[in-house]
């Protein structure tokens, strides 16, 4: 199991990539918008200078033309740059161009194993499920995961890797990775909360407590010696 960034913030980047954990990032229209001012080019750029990896742009074009040349755009950005289209009919068209030139494309808003199928058979390099906002509809995220591992698995001609997308909270990252996914792509806060326990906390202020408290009675005792 890989995990990226989900974020085009450079401050969460460049604090996640000390890490030494992020095999590569993605970001998307509402990602960038949050990020006030910023242009994308040089967003991506940024990252792609932060972090050695996939790194995801997405597209706005509805149609495969404006797909495939938004593509072609971000692509000369950095070697490194994933585009991003819809999993739709012309997404898969997209993906199909793009791959003839050698440009590899991550298939998002995935909901269903078909549209993972048919990305993949196109020649997608990474399909994204999103198991957050199907578990937000009552319906089991992580079940598509397992079926589209499944699918992937009896097919040893389907290269694509699985990314976890949506994801809310560290207990989707691991039973992502249960379930057969590749990659787990994190909001920063989850990437922290991965992290986080209250006994490890517990046990760190007792183990410094304790070590105070035993270099205190060392200096009492040699306050005494002497
Ligand atoms: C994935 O690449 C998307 O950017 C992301 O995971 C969307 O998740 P959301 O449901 O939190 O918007």
């Amino acid at each position: 199991m890989q995990i990226y960034l989900d974020t085009a913030n450079l401050g969460e980047i460049r604090e996640a990539a000390r890490w030494g954990v992020l095999s590569g990032v993605t970001t998307n229209p509402t990602l960038m918008a949050r990020e006030t001012g910023a242009d994308f080019q040089e967003t991506i750029r940024a990252i792609a200078g932060l972090v050695d990896g996939p790194i995801s742009a997405e597209t706005v074009s509805e149609d495969a033309d404006g797909m495939v040349s938004e593509g072609l755009e971000y692509a000369a950005w950095h070697p490194n740059v994933i585009i991003k289209v819809p999993a739709t009919t012309a997404g898969l068209e997209a993906v199909s161009r793009l791959g003839e030139k050698g440009i590899r494309c991550n298939v998002t808003l995935i909901f269903n194993t078909g549209q993972a199928l048919m990305s993949a058979l196109a020649g997608a390099f990474v399909v994204s499920p999103f198991i957050g906002r199907l578990d937000d509809i009552s319906q089991d995220g992580m079940e598509l995961i397992r079926e589209i591992a499944a699918v992937f698995e009896q097919n040893p001609g389907i290269a694509t890797r699985i990314l976890a997308a949506s994801v809310r909270h560290p207990r989707h990252v691991i039973d992502s990775a249960l379930a057969g996914a590749h990659i787990a792509t994190c909001p920063f806060k989850v990437l922290k909360q991965c992290m986080a326990h209250p006994l490890t906390d517990k046990g760190i202020a007792a183990f410094l407590a304790d070590w105070r408290s035993r270099e205190a009675a060392a200096t009492a005792h040699g306050a005494t010696a002497n």
